[in-house]
Parts: C-alpha cells; structure tokens; sequence
C-alpha cells in the first residue's frame, strides 16, 4: 500500500513539471518561428515522454496491484493456515489428554480386587472390571470379574453355573466335568490370597444316587491343586483321611440321620445338598465328579456356583515375612525387617517379582541387631572389699550406659530380656592368701572363681539368658581384693514377646 501511494505522488509531481514547462514556452513564442518550432517538438516530446512515463506507471501499478492482491491472497492463506494449524494443534493436545486419562482411568481400572475399586473409588456400580490379583503389569494378564460395589466382594465366572445333569455311568467318578473359569489359576490364588473369606456354593440335586455307599465314595469335586474332596460344605474342618460331610451333616438335619449327606441316603426320591464350600485356599473347584448313575431313574444335577472372595487379609501385628509385606501392598523387591521368628528382628530380601507361594519371593538374610536401649557398663573395686557373702560393690565407673548396674550395690538388673555377657576379674589383696567369688542368678550360684598361691587371678566369663528384672551379682567367698573389674553389656535383645 506504501508504494502505491509513493507511484502516485511521483505521477502528480510529473504532470506538474508538464505544465511549468508548458507556460515557459508560451512566453517565447513571439521571438523565433523556429524556437517555437524547438519548443513545439520538445513539447511534443515532453509529451510522448510523459505517455510514455504514464504507460510505463500504468503498467508498473497494475504489476504491483496485482502483486499486492497476491501478497493479500497469500496473506490470507497463511492466515487460514495458521487458523487450521491452531485448531489441528488444539486437536492433538485434546486426544493426547485423552489418551493420558484413559491411561490414568486403566491404571486405576485395574485395581486387585474389587474391594479395591471400591475403596478407591465409592461411587462405582457393581458390573464387571477388569481387575489383576496379582499385580499390575506384570504375572498373568488382568481377569474380567463381577464386582458386587455394595459388598466389595470379587466373583469369578465360569462355565457350569447352570444346573447340569450327570450322565449315566457306574464307576466311582466316571462321570467328569472340568470347571472353566475365565481366569488363570493364579490369578484366583492370588485373590484368595489377598481376600479374607472365599467361598463356592454348590447344589447337587440327586435320585437314587449317592454321594457315597457302603463307604465307597462315588462323588468328589477337586481342589485347586487336584486333590479330590469329599465335603460339600464348610471348611476343611477333618483333615484326618477323607472327611465327608454336607451341610445336613454339620447341621444333624439330614434325611437319613446316621448319613452325613442327603444324597447318600441312594433313595428312589428327590433329595438335595446345598452347601457353600469356605475352604479358601482349596478354592476354587476344580472338576465335578460323580457316578453310581446307571439306572435311567437315577439322576444327579450339580449348581456350581462362582468363586466369590470378600474382604481384605489383616495383619495381625507386624509383618513376619515377604507374604505379609505383599498383603499389605508391598511391591518394590528390596531388603526388608520383620518379625522373626526368634524374637528377633530378621533381615530378609523380598523379590516382589515372585508371587507368594513361590520359595524365591523371600531370601533370608540375617538376624538385625536392634537393641530398644543400650546396656552395657565396665565398673573396678579399688579399695579393700572384705564383706564375705555379699555382692561386690564397685568405687569406680568406667561405663554404666543404661544404668542397669548398681555400683553401690553392686547387683545389675537385667532391663529387657535378652542374651547378656559378663566377665568379673579380681587380684587377691594378698597373693599369698586364697580369693574365691561366686557369680549369682537371682539367688543361685552359676559360676565361681578360686585363686590359691601362685594364681593370681580370679576369673568369671559368663553368658546368660535374662528375663526382664533377673538379677547378676558377684559375691565374695573367701579372702579379700583390692583390685577387681566387672564388665557386662547386653549382647542380644529379645525384641519381641
Ligand atoms: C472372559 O474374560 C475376557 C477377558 O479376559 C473377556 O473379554 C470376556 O468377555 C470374559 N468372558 C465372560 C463370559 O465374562
Ligand atoms: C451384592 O451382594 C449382596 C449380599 O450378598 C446382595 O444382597 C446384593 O443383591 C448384591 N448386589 C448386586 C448388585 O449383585
Ligand atoms: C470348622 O472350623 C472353623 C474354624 O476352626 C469353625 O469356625 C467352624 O465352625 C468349623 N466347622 C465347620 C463346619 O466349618
Ligand atoms: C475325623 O475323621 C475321622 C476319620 O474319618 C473320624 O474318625 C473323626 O471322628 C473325625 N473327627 C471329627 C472331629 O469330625
Ligand atoms: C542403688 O541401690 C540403692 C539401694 O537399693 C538405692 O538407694 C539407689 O538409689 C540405687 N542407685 C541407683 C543409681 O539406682
Ligand atoms: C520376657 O521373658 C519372659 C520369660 O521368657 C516372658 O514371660 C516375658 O513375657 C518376656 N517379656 C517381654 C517384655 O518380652
């Protein structure tokens, strides 16, 4: 725009000139017919000049019209370029956020179990989850399962929830069906694991067809290992030999009162068992097995139903292994304390990698020498000490950290319980005499020292297993000193009861 208003000013600027020179000649005309002729032909030049000049600025304007409308074409274009790009960049930020929040909604989508999600999220209605017992990103992948939002219980789907009739066969068992449950076996462990109760219901319909006859055993379901089982309800409550028993069994109800099941009664009528199987760690069934269901008349229906876990395992108290750890929410593998099984604090390596179960999840390390206090204490008799019969007591305190040692007394005091040493040494005041010492327990003798010519020294090392508040004193037996130390310091404390 600039530069057009710079092309006019210079054509307005031209035409002026024009006319000065124009005036110029009119003056001289009079003089000279051929000055005028000069002036004409320089008129008549000025003139084509100026055409030419007009033409030429014509030509030079409209060159630069048109390049300014394709300046503003190309100014516009950049303009919807840069439009476009802003909105296309909006855009990608838009589905970047909404892959981090799916991500972030995934993350928390696949908790353990659905108490979890629960806890983690109270608003969310009972359907199904994806959840991942045994961790997330890493072991076996996530499990679908229904979660019921208003208990926090998991419920693991398989194929046999409907009522399924047992074919026709004799043999014990001869009749098998697999149980097919949308998850891995590990993944269920590991939900029995994390859970507090598990359970299965299982509802056997029968007619003429027993349970178990004549103590043969026709019917058994498998556990999660595949040992056959041959209780219908409640725990695994006899583990001496093969405990059978349905819920009219615990209940003393059943038709037949001398039978612990209905369905052993093998009567031509329609019984049923109904019990729900609490055995957590043998959860869930496995295999169905039944059989004695030869005759056309006989029948057997089973109602398997899913494996429903609840609750949350508590700790009692501290942790006391790797296993503890990964209940409670551990899972970066590293060196850990926890309560041994000695009283003491142990030190093991927990490899969060491994799942419980699996010897390598924890590596023992050593015991942890933690002392709640510190005890220990180095005391010396200077002066005579002739009292027989009573504990030495002590004119000089090297170290008494815990104050467990009365130096007036002499007597110490265990203040926790725990593994002491002790070492009493004493010259006789005079060499030639004997010196004796006895070291006590509460009130009993434990140890003793006799010097007699030619040895000097009277010597008492002693380690001891205390209890809080048992007493450890040395007493003198025979002679006297002048000169005896007694050191002692608490070499393991029993930190737990
Ligand atoms: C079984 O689990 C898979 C995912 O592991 C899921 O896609 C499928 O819908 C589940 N089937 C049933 C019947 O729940
Ligand atoms: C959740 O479990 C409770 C107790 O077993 C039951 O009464 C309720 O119907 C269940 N709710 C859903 C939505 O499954
Ligand atoms: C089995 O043992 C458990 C725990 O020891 C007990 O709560 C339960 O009443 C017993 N009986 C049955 C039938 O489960
Ligand atoms: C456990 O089973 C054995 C053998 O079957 C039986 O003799 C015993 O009475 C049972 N004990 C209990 C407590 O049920
Ligand atoms: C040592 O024992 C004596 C006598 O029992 C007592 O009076 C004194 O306070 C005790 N000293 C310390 C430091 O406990
Ligand atoms: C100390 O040991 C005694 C005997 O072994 C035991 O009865 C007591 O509970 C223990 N006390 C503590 C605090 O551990």
């Amino acid at each position: 725009m600039a530069q057009l208003v710079l092309i006019m000013f210079v054509l307005s600027q031209a035409t002026a000139l024009c006319i000065n020179v124009t005036a110029a000649s009119v003056e001289t005309k009079a003089n000279d017919a051929d000055r005028l002729q000069e002036l004409h032909e320089i008129q008549e030049d000025l003139k084509m000049k100026l055409k030419q000049f007009e033409t030429m600025m014509e030509s030079e304007v409209g060159k630069l019209k048109e390049k300014v409308e394709l300046l503003e074409t190309k100014v516009q274009e950049q303009d919807d370029l840069l439009k476009k790009c802003q909105a296309g960049t909006s855009d990608a930020i838009g589905s970047l956020r909404n892959v981090e929040e799916s991500n972030l909604k995934r993350a928390v989508l696949n908790p353990k179990t659905c108490l979890e999600a629960r806890t983690a999220d109270p608003s969310l209605e009972s359907g199904m989850f994806f959840i991942d017992p045994d961790g997330q990103g890493r072991g076996d992948d996530p499990i679908y399962v229904y979660c019921n939002m208003t208990t926090g219980s998991t419920s693991v789907l398989h194929d046999s929830e409907d009522s399924i009739a047992v074919s026709h066969c004799f043999e014990p068992g001869c009749y098998t069906r697999e149980i097919k449950y949308n998850a891995t076996l590990r993944q269920m462990t590991m939900l029995s694991e994390l859970s507090n109760v598990c359970q299965q219901s299982i509802q056997v319909d029968c007619y003429d067809a027993a349970f178990e006859f004549n103590s043969v055993p026709y019917a058994w379901w498998n556990d999660r290992n595949g040992d056959p089982r041959y209780f219908w309800s409640g725990m695994n409550n006899n583990s001496s030999g093969r405990y059978h028993t349905c819920q009219c069994g615990l209940d003393g109800s059943c038709k037949d009162k001398s039978l612990s099941c209905n369905c052993d009664s093998d009567l031509a009528i329609e019984l049923s068992d109904v019990g729900i199987l609490s055995e957590k760690d043998l959860l869930p069934v496995t295999k169905l097995n039944f059989g004695r269901t030869i005759a056309p008349t006989s029948m057997n229906r089973h109602t398997l139903g899913r494996l429903e876990c609840n609750g949350k395992v508590v700790l009692n108290g501290m942790p006391t292994s790797c296993q503890d750890l990964w209940r409670i929410g551990y899972t970066l593998s590293g060196i850990y304390s926890i309560k041994g099984s000695s009283n003491k604090v142990e030190t093991v390596y927990c490899d969060f990698t491994k799942l419980p179960g699996d010897e390598e999840l924890q590596t023992w390390i050593g015991y942890t020498d933690v002392k709640s206090d510190p005890v220990h204490f180095t005391v010396a008799r200077k002066t005579s000490f002739t009292t027989l019969n009573t504990a030495i007591s002590f004119d000089e305190e090297t170290l008494n950290t815990g104050n467990a040692l009365n130096t007036s007394t002499g007597i110490f005091a265990a203040p926790r319980n725990g593994t002491y040493f002790f070492a009493f040494s004493s010259f006789a005041e005079n060499q030639y005499s004997t010196l004796s010492f006895y070291l006590q327990l509460n009130d009993a003798t434990i140890a003793t020292c006799i010097t007699s010519y030619g040895l000097f020294y009277c010597n008492i090392p002693f380690t001891l297993k205390l209890s809080t508040g048992d007493r450890v004193q040395v007493s003198l037996q025979q002679g006297s000193t002048n000169n005896a130390i007694f050191t002692g310091w608490l070499l393991a404390e029993d930190i737990f009861k």
